[in-house]
């Protein structure tokens, strides 16, 4: 058996399901650059059936991959499985992902189809998928809770009308990881044809043991692992890839598997994930997090400056830290910028560069080190934000020890310049009132971090902030080197995602 692992990256499918984790379609074409960058063998760009927006953004993505999988999910139906197609089909390696409900508490309840009905509309889907394209991929919804012998019998229909991989979720997060591995070593051994598909695993993180039943599914055969950056998505989220390639790449001797991850490229991704979705990575978390490699008590210090394996069961280079280079001084020009820019995965227009170029300037003058971070961000928010309802044009903040702190701002509203004032208990506070003011918001704030993007005095500040309205979630992401101006953009950006949101109800892509 091969030990090579397939990497299955969900990131902009499941993982744009977490609650406030929309992308717009530049967004998530610019993630998809950087999965390819990462080595991840196939990406699920999206799901075409749940809106025009969808479509057209697995379609584009599908156009612009050089060599990975693009897969995009459908239910098994013939209308789904045709837009799944429309969408993909001009990928250099395209893949129909078709699923169906497969435990008894998902048929009865939410398909209202027997057995017999499930295993026939198996057949017809992968069949049909099948005249279209080669790679087809069939997912037993629910695979965790479904009756083993029946998971089989559906595994082997789909086999036998030409699936090539049939993946076993752990839809609710259910499983724990030696009855997991004991179900995957069971639908290999029971499975009659199960030696020509790729066996696949997708795990939730409701009990925090994504990885845990990842590794004892490959451990027990499976071959393909659905995974996240971050291990975002739906509810607690799924499976980390990072924690996965990790746990192979440390620890060989105990599980001697390989993937084509760059593992250096691991921490640039999950800093646009963060960025994009404006989904803050835990400090603690295994891997990424802020403070996976920090060493905070005095004897693990000492340790780790003797020698850093006496701490360190990882380098912190190898998962792509540390490796904020010093990648543009003031004094660069727009040739250097654009080079740069396309070696990071964007090829910007030249009205797009001039922006970019103006902005990086700006930031030069302020801060001594511009890092590809720094242009992230500047992109990010400059550029890749296209369909924004709201731009701030101008903001004028006073405040003191003596006066009542007052902010005005002008706004362009649709294409109107707009503008008002606002007073508050404190400068931010006034901006944001200016700012509601003018949008006519009727959002709450639930939540308002700041922290810093890079390290240093110098260094540009992000705040994150988390707004309601109406049941909608949406987080709003800003940084300057001015911690009051990307308090506005970042209020700013909630609301224009809340505008996104209104008009892409989530609830279209939540299929599941
Ligand atoms: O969690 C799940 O079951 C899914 C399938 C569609 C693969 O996301
Ligand atoms: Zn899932």
């Amino acid at each position: 058996m091969s030990d090579r692992i397939i990497i299955f990256d969900t990131t902009l499918r499941d993982g744009e399901q977490s609650p406030g984790a929309s992308m717009n379609a530049a967004e998530k074409l610019r993630l998809a650059i950087q999965l390819e960058k990462l080595g991840v063998d196939v990406i699920e760009a999206g799901f075409p059936a749940a809106s025009e927006g969808d479509f057209e953004s697995v379609s584009q993505i599908a156009k612009k991959m050089k060599h990975l999988e693009v897969a995009g999910l459908c239910r098994a139906s013939k209308g789904d499985i045709d837009k799944a197609w429309g969408a993909v089909q001009h990928a250099v390696r395209p893949r129909i992902h078709t699923f169906i409900a497969t435990s008894d508490i998902h048929m009865k309840y939410k398909l209202d189809m027997t057995r017999e009905e499930v295993l026939a509309a198996t057949k017809e889907a992968v069949s049909y998928a099948k005249s279209l394209t080669a790679s087809v991929e069939f997912s037993a919804e629910d695979g965790s809770r479904s009756d083993p012998d029946f998971l089989c019998q559906v595994f082997a229909t789909a086999i036998e009308a030409g699936v090539t991989t049939v993946n076993l979720p752990d839809t609710v997060g259910y499983a724990i990881p030696e009855e997991f591995g004991d179900l995957v070593r069971y639908v290999r051994e029971q499975t009659p044809n199960i030696d020509k598909a790729v066996l696949s695993v997708h795990c939730h993180n409701d009990l925090g043991l994504a990885t845990a039943n990842t590794i004892a599914a490959i451990k027990a055969g499976a071959r393909q692992a659905e995974v996240t950056i971050n291990g975002i998505g739906e509810r607690a989220g799924n499976t980390s890839l990072e924690e996965v390639v990790m746990a192979m790449h440390t620890r060989p001797n105990f599980m001697p598997f390989n993937t084509n991850i760059k593992t250096e490229q691991i921490h640039p991704s999950s800093r646009l994930v963060s960025m994009i979705t404006g989904i803050i990575v835990q400090p603690n978390k295994a891997i990424v997090g802020a403070n996976a490699f920090a060493h905070e008590a005095g004897i693990h210090q000492d340790g780790v400056l003797k020698n850093p394996m006496t701490y360190e069961i990882m380098k912190p280079e190898t998962v792509g830290l540390n490796a904020n280079k010093l990648v543009l001084g003031k004094h660069s020009g727009r040739h250097a910028l654009r080079s740069h820019l396309k070696e990071m995965g964007y090829d910007l227009s030249d009205e797009e560069l001039k922006k970019v170029f103006t902005k990086f300037k700006e930031l030069a003058d302020k801060k001594k080190h511009v890092v590809d971070e720094d242009l992230e961000a500047i992109v990010t928010e400059g550029i890749l934000r296209t369909e924004d309802t709201f731009k701030m044009q101008y903001m004028h903040v006073s405040a003191g020890t003596t006066v009542m702190p007052m902010a005005s701002v002008q706004l362009e509203i649709n294409g109107r310049s707009v503008r008002g004032a606002g007073y508050g208990n404190g400068p931010i506070d006034a901006v944001f009132n200016a700012i509601a003011q003018l949008t006519g918001t009727e959002s709450e704030l639930l939540r308002f971090s700041v922290s810093a993007l890079t390290g240093g005095t110098d260094a540009q500040g992000e705040v994150t902030v988390r707004l309601s309205e109406n049941g909608l979630i949406a987080l709003g992401k800003g940084s300057d080197s001015d911690i009051i101006t990307a308090s506005a953009k970042a209020y700013v950006n909630g609301l224009n995602r809340i505008e996104y949101l209104k008009e892409h109800p989530l609830k279209e892509a939540q299929h599941v």
